[in-house]
């Protein structure tokens, strides 16, 4: 089956998946105040983001990987995508750049159900979905040719120091890591979108978030800096840190954006 036949199915896998299993899913995290049952509108939000929006989603991010890495194509690659959600993205990168391999790696267990289950429809030869926490890979030593973390460490309750040691051991020597995140020189707060949140002092932040009903699981999570991240980064033993806006380009205007791409290589 041809590369674009290949991603045309994709799209009518995880519909057909997600359309199986949102209406299901009671407690489901996402886009959802009450954590109760999706409502239609909050349905078609999360399929807009997961499943529409992938191409869009993905293009900064290949695009910054070959500049970084030099290179015109990422064909014959390996990618390990930490805290995947429902794999699209890493499914994606896989047919569009036909990578060698690409394993997505999930805490949630609804999204690495439907990772799983679109994966095996697709019957790729390479392309896996595991269920584990990021903050111990279990993987070997030089594994991958790339690691990304797209739109998790500002969503998630992790040590991102921590994080980036098991990452560098994962990488394949002169592998290249990259993050995708939002941080905290932009006046708005991701996710709670809340303006002015991020710039408070982290006591202050909590009573105010808590003013404004933000869920508990968005006041245990922290918008780094993007010297911070550069800072760990380095720590954990990568060099050549790099910092593109989140169109994919650098320049002088990379922290004015919402989000940054980070790249960096063993
Ligand atoms: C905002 S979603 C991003 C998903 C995907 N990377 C994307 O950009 O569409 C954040 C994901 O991080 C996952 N997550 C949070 N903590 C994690 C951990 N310790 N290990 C693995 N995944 C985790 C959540 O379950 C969630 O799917």
């Amino acid at each position: 089956m041809g590369k674009n036949m290949q991603i045309d199915k994709m799209w009518d896998t995880y519909l057909a998946v997600l359309e199986k299993h949102i209406p299901k899913v009671a407690g489901f995290p996402y886009d959802s105040d009450d954590h109760e049952l999706l409502d239609e509108q909050a349905k078609r939000h999360y399929i807009k983001y997961n499943v529409i929006d992938i191409p869009s989603r993905c293009s900064p991010i290949i695009s910054a990987l070959k500049k970084y890495r030099k290179v015109e194509n990422l064909k014959g690659l390996s990618l390990l995508d930490l805290a995947c959600g429902d794999g699209a993205m890493a499914a994606y990168i896989y047919f569009k750049e036909s990578l060698d391999l690409a394993c997505g790696l999930e805490l949630d267990n609804f999204r690495i159900t439907v990772f799983n289950e679109a994966r095996k429809a697709l019957a790729p030869s390479h392309l896996y979905a595991v269920k584990g926490d990021a903050n111990s890979l279990p993987f070997p030593p030089c594994s991958f040719d790339i690691i990304s973390m797209i739109d998790f460490i500002h969503f998630a309750q992790i040590d991102l120091g921590k994080l980036l040691v098991e990452a560098h051991r994962v990488l394949k020597p002169s592998g290249t890591i990259l993050i995708h995140t939002a941080h905290r020189l932009y006046p708005i707060h991701q996710p709670t979108w809340i303006f002015g949140l991020n710039y408070l002092p982290n006591k202050i932040a909590r009573i105010y978030a808590a003013y404004k009903k933000v869920l508990p699981r968005f006041l245990n999570t922290k918008i780094n800096s993007p010297f911070t991240i550069k800072r760990l980064i380095t720590e954990a033993g990568f060099k050549k840190v790099v910092c593109f806006n989140s169109h994919g380009q650098r320049g002088i205007d990379v922290y004015m954006h919402s989000h940054i791409i980070v790249l960096a290589r063993k």
